[in-house]
């Protein structure tokens, strides 16, 4: 019976549709300069609690449950890496710098471009395989950080429709990142052999960009199922039309 009840009040509560919060006020549809500067506020005030009214979970650090990075054997790194309840530090820090998109036409094409200074992933790992002929294993804590780092984010709007309302949902979400410097960090490689793990170490550091090439693409698909799932709950909370004014 408290069952029955518990539903019944469950929807009533999601039939009442929220309203848009009076801060930040709602830009006009694609004017950069404006979404930006909402983008910025919502990111520095909102990005370390998270954020209901938006539906932002907290971002700052932000748990990454699992990463894999994967590279087959015709690469010159040759790993299978994977990192389990980690965080993602910095998110907060980002600086959004311009949009394209975000018109009155949900479908379709949308861009943000922002640069992160320092973007960290922080936590447990498992790795082995090869980097550039050297074999590596171990398991431990690191710390891969990306410093400076330019970012394009860009998805496809899939409108969708509820209660007679129309929203947006982002799709096909893709990341290029083009850091100024990538550092690694691996404690207890090689079974905490700490000679070894000390060159292991610099060699990564030294080779940074070699490496950076190979596992990008495995990095940026990961970030980008992140970033799909925070832009597609916060563009679920509100119909697309009431984050823009006319
Ligand atoms: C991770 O490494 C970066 C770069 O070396 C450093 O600035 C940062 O403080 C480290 N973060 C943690 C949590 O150890």
């Amino acid at each position: 019976m408290s069952r029955i009840i518990f539903i019944v009040v469950f929807c009533t509560v999601l039939a009442v549709q929220a309203e848009f919060p009076d801060d930040p006020k709602p830009c006009k549809y694609g004017d950069s300069g404006c979404i930006v500067k909402m983008i910025n506020y919502l990111i520095r005030e909102k990005a370390m609690q998270g954020d209901h009214e938006f539906n932002l979970v907290k971002l700052d650090p932000l748990p990454v449950a699992k990463m894999n990075i994967k590279q087959g054997a015709e690469s010159p790194v040759n790993i299978d890496l994977t990192f389990k309840d980690n965080q993602l530090l910095g998110i907060s820090k980002m600086k959004f710098r311009k949009i394209k998109g975000f018109g009155k036409d949900i479908a379709g094409g949308h861009e943000i471009l922002f640069n992160a200074g320092k973007l960290s992933l922080v936590g447990p790992y498992n790795i082995k395989g090869k980097v550039l002929i050297l074999p590596i294993s171990g398991t431990g804590k690191s710390n891969m950080t990306l410093v400076n780092c330019d970012v394009v984010l860009s998805f496809t709007g899939k409108p969708f429709e509820k209660n007679g309302e129309t929203y947006m949902e982002a799709s096909n979400l893709k990341i290029i990142t083009k850091p100024e410097r990538m550092y690694y960090y691996f404690t207890n490689l090689f079974n905490g052999d700490k000679a070894l793990g000390d060159n292991m170490n610099a060699f990564l550091n030294d080779n940074w960009e070699a490496i950076f090439q190979e596992v990008k693409q495995s990095m940026e698909s990961a970030f980008a199922d992140i970033f799909q799932t925070i832009i597609t709950g916060v563009f679920s909370k509100y119909p697309y039309a009431k984050f823009f004014e006319e």
